[in-house]
């Protein structure tokens, strides 16, 4: 079968298309046929060294995929050959990937192979930040930051749906009209205009009740100033770098929260509330209310060209590797 495979860290030209032997299933796994692949940034953290994982090198990037199962392994009871599929798994920039029985998400019919594909990782991660990690609901106000991208147009379209009002942060005007369109109330480009004073001004110098921020270094400061009383602002990744340590004390006089957040501590430790969301998102699929923007395909072997677009902050929504 054929894999993208690392052999050293670096840029996206350490990627490369080769022929690697075909997997066997394992006990408590399935083989699953990929018909998508789903691209996230952590991708191009893992290929630096960057990310929380290491890599063994040589090394296969990937964290979904949508596909039909092609066989189940020993113990596996509940899932059989045929069965549409989106997973979460590891190396699945790849023909096939194997993943475990317990990180599968059987695909309605209403849901294609390439939605599926984006499903996993991006609209569990902001429906989870919005409602497990944190909470929101009509009346409040919640910023995401990079709305624009996969987990932000997300976000945006969720934070609607629970009755919030939304703002978004985008790094080009060329991103706003895909945030208004997806129901964002305003759009701050965070080039031309400073988003904490945009923030305080929308909200009359009260500050966003919930901020979702995975860009770091360059925003954290900014955020604890447009963050409302009782606002709590969430780090779930630190595309610009980490940001500098918070004294903690200074968020007593506003009684405010600071919190990071992982969807494998949804996904692994809590698989009841994983399988209630997928549900919920994908019924809201079905309606019509979140709708998957899949930004741009790329055939498998050109991964590095997916990871230099993901990097360049110039995609938007969903990017997909096609076998
Ligand atoms: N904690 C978790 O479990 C979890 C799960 C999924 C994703 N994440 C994190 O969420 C973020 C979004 O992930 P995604 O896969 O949906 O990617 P994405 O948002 O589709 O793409 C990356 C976007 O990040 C923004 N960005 C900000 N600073 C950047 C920088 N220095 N370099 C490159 N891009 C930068 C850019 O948007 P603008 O230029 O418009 O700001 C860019 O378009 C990532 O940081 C990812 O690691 C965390």
């Amino acid at each position: 079968m054929r894999a993208i495979v690392f052999r050293e860290l670096g840029g996206p030209e350490v990627l490369s298309i080769a022929d690697v032997p075909r997997l066997d299933v394992r006990p408590g796994t399935v083989l699953v046929k990929n018909h998508a692949i789903g691209v996230n940034f952590a991708d191009t953290r893992f290929r630096q060294g960057t990310y929380a994982v290491q890599p063994r090198l040589p090394d296969t990037p990937g964290l979904e995929a949508a596909g039909v199962i092609e066989a189940v392994g020993e113990g596996v009871t509940n899932l059989q050959p045929g069965a549409r599929v989106a997973v979460f798994a590891s190396k699945t920039y790849a023909d096939y990937c194997l993943a475990p029985a317990g990180m599968v998400i059987p695909l309605p019919d209403s849901v294609s192979f390439t939605h599926g594909a984006a499903f996993p990782i991006q609209v569990l991660t902001a429906y989870h930040l919005l409602h497990t990690a944190g909470s929101t609901g009509p009346g409040t106000s919640v910023l995401v930051h990079s709305a624009a991208g996969g987990v932000g147009l997300v976000a945006v379209q969720l934070a609607k749906v629970a009755g919030a009002r939304v703002f978004g942060t985008v790094s080009s005007a060329a991103k706003a009209g895909l945030v208004k369109e997806c129901g964002a109330d305003a759009i701050i480009n965070s080039t031309t205009d400073k988003f904490a004073d945009e923030v305080l001004r929308l909200t009359d110098g009260r500050g966003a009740d919930l901020i979702l921020d995975a860009v770091g270094k360059p925003t954290f400061e900014e955020d604890l100033r447009c963050l409302a009383p009782f606002g709590h602002l969430i780090l779930y990744g630190r595309a610009g770098g980490s940001p500098d340590p918070l004294n903690v004390s200074t968020l007593s006089a506003k009684s405010q929260k600071v919190s990071g957040f992982m969807l494998p501590a949804v996904t692994r430790g809590l698989p009841d509330k994983t399988r209630e969301s997928a549900a919920l998102c994908f019924g809201l699929m079905r309606d019509g209310r979140l709708k998957l923007h899949i930004g741009r395909t790329f055939p498998l072997a050109e991964a590095a060209e997916a990871h230099r677009y993901i990097e360049s902050r110039q995609s938007t929504g969903k990017l997909l590797l096609l076998p």
